[in-house]
């Protein structure tokens, strides 16, 4: 399988027109020097072996970001008199998560007045935004805009760079189908289509048009490869994967992203199949370089060489550097194995002194390409941070990214928005403070500056003495007379907004849970209020799929507010009231019960299908519940009601050489102006390989005004039908295809079209 062209991304998602602008702005600049830069040979020819190994050890900074130590164990950092002389010294090639450009600009003024004087690079998790905080990386995805991603991680890069940052660790392209698995936030979710245009999207984002730029920050794409598949939604766990699997749906967002033009790759922390992906050869040199043709730095994750150990891979440090090197890993994050063993590996012939110029040539290549080469202090400028950092395009442009990023589960008798003049009980954990809604991997980021639901909502309500406010339950604990308190609040109102769900640090690294349901003293909590009798309207706060369960599910309207960063207040509040429409759909699959995970729509279908309908004996379905979603990927209402037509496909024969035009009538009978995500899935009813029950193969938004209909167009061609065949190559087969245009994964009724073989003269793609 080849990268995706850019022709590609716009021809199958219909809504990627910021795509355009995307440039493979680091292959392009290697390309224009003939691939080597005249002054990094000269300082490779320069450098001792040691010197080398110094320009492949990458640390935490000893002076972190606000959340960098919590969210990084310390390791082996040293304190910041060491890092400085070891930047003196040319033994350390840059460190990460740092915070000023003050303290940047002492260890690069020890970089440049090193022997060498090679500058440093200054790394960052700059997962949703800097100093505004965007919606967590889940959320965005929930747009459905890719273009929107794109926008949020230019300015992300724009404040990034400001402060001195050269090189994020973003984006984490992982699709993750379990949702257990806590690192889910950080990506687009289940779906490849969506994983490779947001991938792309956001590499272009935070690179803009050149990676000189003072504004530009080169990406990283993470975590390479697989990392979301981890067994029983566990992180850091073990996959056992086909090769065919992993062509198809892990490693398509990052051949996007790559093909965007990404600047270097991380590799995972997980084996693959018995092989650790840090020393996984196969991945991380025959695909990525050989296959993809790959040219930038691959960069260890967080002392995941020294992990090689503890895996049972390795025998001691010396055999984990030798083996995380030799199998592609440049840069090693944060253990200190290269500076350790390098040089004796080479010395001593068991690595060759030709890898680690290679290695040491991808840094310095790398460090060109951001700039560093011309001027050590490009992204140091004294007073940057502060002109450049939380301007008010930027703030209003995390509002905007947080109203695109809500999405409406239910909303029985039309409850929401709500009216105004009405006495309002907003209830919940999340109710006040924005310290979880503002999402969890924010290293810069500062509650203070964000906004919360309490003061959003006060702020959107025309008498904001209409409101009370009530915590009822902690997150995790219940609260001693919290029920108590939210029943009377409840009882004195006339609408209550329930603020529940997942704090932030129950999503992220490490945040694997079992039960994948708002916590129990929260479910209690809704039990009471919603036996008030009063409307209850949820807003819920997550990192992840949920279960919902029949406690929540009573309430008559749900909202999904996700993790939504500096403007999270105001854009609930704002949809609350109606002044901004929801318009998001969800990028993961709500299932029914936890036990469903790994839940993804796009499963196979087996032997045994449960039809619709009442659930059947000897069938692929569970003894209580079918193995359905709740609410389904791609699922999002809005305030207008959309009804679907029946998909027109013409005389459903697509030609092998062909296009295609299906369609479908989707008809606003709402009284308000609405935002539709019309989406096609496909299934090949015989093939090869066996084909998901339902895929995603192209999606189109569109606003339709109340009472009025559109014909949604999408043109297809044989490549839309293509799958990756049992040799791990793009295949496509001639024959019948199930076809759906519809507002989520498992809705809508089928029609059918035909692939026809190509006549006897055309080649197969
Ligand atoms: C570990 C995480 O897996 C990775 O995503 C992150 O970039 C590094 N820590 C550095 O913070």
């Amino acid at each position: 399988m080849t990268g995706i062209s850019r022709r590609e991304l716009l021809g199958t998602a219909m809504v990627t027109s910021a795509l355009v602008n995307a440039r493979p702005v680091f292959g392009m600049a290697l390309a224009a020097a003939g691939g080597r830069d005249p002054r990094v040979e000269a300082l490779i020819a320069a450098m001792t072996p040691r010197e080398k190994a110094g320009q492949l050890t990458l640390m935490a900074s000893a002076i972190g970001g606000r959340a960098a130590t919590a969210l990084n164990p310390p390791g082996t950092a040293a304190g910041a008199a060491a890092q400085i002389a070891a930047a003196r010294a040319g033994e350390l090639t840059g460190v990460f998560n740092g915070e000023g450009s003050g303290w940047h600009r002492r260890l690069q003024d020890a970089a440049v007045n090193s022997r060498l004087g090679i500058p440093m690079i200054f790394a960052a998790d700059v997962i949703h935004g800097f100093r505004t905080i965007f919606p967590v990386p889940l959320a965005e995805a929930a747009s459905f805009d890719p273009g929107l991603a794109q926008r949020t991680a230019r300015v992300a890069a724009i404040e990034a760079a400001a402060a001195g940052i050269d090189w994020t660790f973003a984006p984490m392209v992982d699709i993750a189908r379990d949702s257990r698995w806590g690192r889910g936030v950080e990506g687009a979710g289940e779906d490849v289509l969506l994983g490779r245009l947001f991938a792309a999207a956001r590499v272009a984002g935070f690179q803009g048009r050149s990676l000189t730029d003072p504004d530009a920050v080169a990406a990283c794409a993470k975590h390479f490869a697989a990392y979301g598949a981890g067994e029983a939604g566990l992180d850091y766990n073990s996959v056992d994967m086909s090769e065919r699997t992993l062509r198809e749906i892990y490693f398509p967002p990052f051949e996007s992203a790559l093909g965007a033009g990404a600047a270097s790759v991380m590799a995972a922390f997980n084996e693959i199949s018995g092989i650790p992906a840090t020393a996984n050869h196969w991945l991380l040199s025959d695909v990525l370089r050989g296959e993809w043709g790959f040219r930038g730095l691959v960069v260890s994750d967080y002392t995941a060489d020294e992990e090689l150990i503890a895996h049972g891979f390795a025998r001691d440090g010396r055999d984990a550097a030798r083996l995380a090197f030799l199998a592609g890993v440049d840069m090693s994050m944060q253990s200190g194995l290269y500076l350790a063993h390098l040089p004796e590996l080479v010395a001593s012939g068991a690595v060759p002194v030709a890898r680690l110029d290679e290695a040491v040539r991808r840094v310095l290549t790398l460090k060109a390409a951001v700039g560093l080469l011309d001027d050590p202090f490009r992204r140091l400028g004294a007073g940057r941070e502060r002109r450049l950092v939380r301007r008010p395009a930027h703030l209003a442009l995390a509002l905007e990214a947080a109203r695109r990023a809500i999405v409406l589960l239910k909303n029985d008798g039309n409850l929401l928005p709500l009216a105004q003049g009405q006495r309002v009980a907003l209830i919940g954990p999340f109710a006040a403070g924005a310290h979880d809604l503002i999402g969890p991997w924010n290293v810069y980021g500062d509650d203070g500056e964000a906004v919360d639901l309490a003061t959003g909502l006060r702020a959107a309500l025309r008498d904001p003495a209409l409101l009370t406010v009530a915590a009822g339950s902690g997150v995790e604990a219940a609260l001693p007379g919290g029920i108590g308190a939210a029943v009377a609040a409840a009882r004195a109102a006339d609408v209550v907004v329930l603020a529940i769900g997942e704090a932030a640090n129950m999503s992220g690294e490490a945040q694997s849970r079992t039960d994948v349901t708002v916590p129990a003293p929260q479910r209690d909590l809704v039990r009471a209020v919603v036996a008030t009798g009063k409307p209850v309207v949820i807003v819920l706060t997550t990192g992840r799929a949920l279960a919902l369960d029949d406690a929540v599910l009573a309430a008559p309207a749900i909202l999904v507010s996700w993790f939504l960063g500096s403007a999270a207040g105001t854009a609930i509040a704002e949809t609350l009231v109606g002044h901004s429409a929801p318009s998001g759909r969800l990028p993961v699959s709500f299932p029914i019960e936890s036990g469903q995970e790994p839940y993804h729509y796009d499963h196979k279908p087996t032997g045994r299908p449960q039809p619709p309908g009442a659930l059947q004996p000897y069938k692929a379905r569970y003894r209580t519940v079918p193995n359905l979603a709740r609410f389904a990927f791609g699922h999002g209402l809005t305030y207008g009601q959309m009804v679907y037509g029946d998909p027109d496909v013409g005389g459903g024969e697509l030609g092998w050489n062909h296009t295609i035009d299906v369609s479908v009538l989707v008809t606003n009978t709402g009284k308000t102006d609405a935002s539709e995500v019309v989406q096609v899935y496909v299934h090949a009813r015989s093939a090869s390989v066996t084909q998901p029950v339902r895929r995603l193969i192209a999606f189109r938004r569109c606003r339709i005004a109340p009472g009025t209909s559109e014909t949604v167009h999408f043109v297809l061609d044989r490549k839309d039908l293509g799958f990756t065949g049992i040799d791990g190559r793009a295949t496509v087969e001639p024959g019948r295809f199930d076809i759906w245009i519809a507002p989520s994964a498992e809705a809508g009724q089928p029609a059918q079209i035909e692939l026809q073989p190509p006549i006897a003269s055309a080649s197969a793609p």
